[in-house]
């Protein structure tokens, strides 16, 4: 950090609470300006992005398509939820990307507010009002998402009630301590448990992430997803899918389910929707949307739900993924980052694991291969500083680099950031002492 930006961020932090993201915080920087997969400080200096607004950057950064319609709609109107070209064209593009059976979309301003409001959806649709979810998730930090969440409520007494929670398929860490495929995935078994002990009999939905961001880019294994949609079935409940992180392409399906076939009855999307602009959504199908009391007339509105700008940000997100086959190129490069990385493995004492799904990816650092125990903050954040001077930029979640490019990135910038990141992690392994693999 620069001498002017530290005097930036002082400023800043003098008239600004101190709750932002630690990572960005941690970064420091003062951005003067923005494209593709690259972000540029006001000292001149550019950093690949793969933090990304922590998954916000979907198809790179000023997009000029995008630069262009929001351009044109702010010069036209923008306050109001009356109908409009902007949300029609959104609607449309999000209808030409999503399964046929999610044919109604209901729009937001942030992911958590998404989250209680597919909550309530699920409460109108089934009369029931209890929700599993999955320890390691994160919803954000409104009441019920904030139930749903794990390791963020110390202190905040107790939470919402009706919200169960049961281990997800963490398999690097499995807090049953078991071995997939051996377990059966014992996990699902474990949450049929949890339900029969803490239940009410009034399970309305079962909330989950169809690969954990926070966690650290958890990817659940084969036939996890597919499981939980048979307990919902079972339950007589619903299957939401939070996609606010997933959604649009970034782990290489439109919708991250799709990889274990299961279409949800409810999906939220949020984050990549609007790509910088705060929308977010929920969507499925007429029959369950048009249930009261969500279905009843301003029972299920916001005020800025459906806004001309959100809608326009919306509409260039959803048809720059459809025209340029983003999600298809998320796969592709994403596999072949993934395979880069994994390179690391064998021969860096402080990689414990490296997963992903498309452009959704997750390195795990650990103070020795062996034990896995999670690297130090101190440590991370020695790494993180580290690959910010090598001019790369990256997200983190508990003891996980977390690394989200655009689905726009290059190959060529990938092929950059992964040299810089296995570089960085191989000189950090050294000079803390970790022992190197043969
Ligand atoms: C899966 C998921 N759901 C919900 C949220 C909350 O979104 P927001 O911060 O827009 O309220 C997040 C934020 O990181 C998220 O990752």
């Amino acid at each position: 950090m620069s001498a002017g930006q530290a005097e930036h961020w002082a400023a800043e932090l003098s008239l600004m609470g101190p709750g932002i993201s630690e990572a960005v915080a941690w970064a420091g920087l003062v951005i003067a300006r923005a494209e593709g997969a690259m972000v540029t400080d006001t000292g001149g200096n550019s950093y690949l992005d793969l933090m990304g607004g922590a998954g916000v950057n979907l198809i790179g950064h000023s997009h000029p398509a995008y630069v262009a319609a929001l351009s044109e709609q702010i010069g036209a109107w923008l306050i109001g939820a009356h109908a409009s070209d902007a949300r029609l064209g959104a609607l449309r593009e999000l209808a030409a990307l999503l399964p046929a059976d999610l044919d109604r979309v209901q729009f937001y301003s942030s992911g958590a507010e998404a989250v209680e409001s597919a909550v309530r959806l699920a409460k109108s649709a089934t009369g029931k009002f209890e929700v599993l979810a999955f320890w390691g998730g994160f919803h954000g930090r409104t009441a019920t998402a904030l139930a749903a969440t794990g390791g963020a409520r110390a202190g905040l007494g107790p939470a919402m009630p009706g919200v169960l929670t049961t281990p997800y398929a963490s398999c690097y860490r499995c807090p049953l301590r078991a071995r997939y495929p051996e377990c059966g995935l014992a996990c699902v078994e474990f949450a049929r448990d949890v339900l029969r002990e803490q239940s009410s009999g009034s399970l309305a939905a079962i909330l989950v992430e169809p690969v954990q961001g926070r966690a650290g880019n958890v990817v659940p294994p084969r036939g996890f997803l597919g499981a939980l949609r048979e307990l919902a079935t079972e339950y007589d409940a619903l299957l939401i899918s939070d996609e606010s992180m997933t959604g649009l392409g970034r782990t290489g399906t439109v919708l991250a389910c799709a990889h274990d076939e299961v279409v949800p009855d409810i999906a939220i999307l949020g984050k990549g929707l609007g790509n910088g602009y705060p929308v977010s959504a929920v969507v499925a199908s007429a029959r369950l949307m048009s249930v009261g009391p969500f279905g009843r007339p301003s029972a299920s509105s916001s005020s800025f739900g459906g806004f001309p700008l959100a809608c326009s940000a919306v509409s260039v997100v959803a048809r720059t993924v459809r025209e340029q086959g983003l999600a298809a190129r998320s796969a592709a490069l994403g596999a072949e980052f993934l395979d880069r990385l994994r390179a690391l493995i064998p021969v860096t004492g402080i990689v414990g694991d490296i997963r992903g799904r498309g452009l959704a990816v997750g390195i795990e650092l650990v103070t020795d291969q062996a034990s896995r125990t999670p690297l130090p903050k101190s440590r991370l954040r020695a790494v993180f500083t580290e690959l910010l001077a090598r001019g790369v930029l990256v997200m983190t979640g508990g003891s996980t680099l977390r690394l989200y490019p655009p689905l726009t990135t290059t190959a060529d910038e990938l092929d950059r950031a992964a040299g810089i990141i296995a570089d960085t992690i191989a000189g950090t392994s050294a000079s803390i002492g970790a022992p190197a693999r043969p």
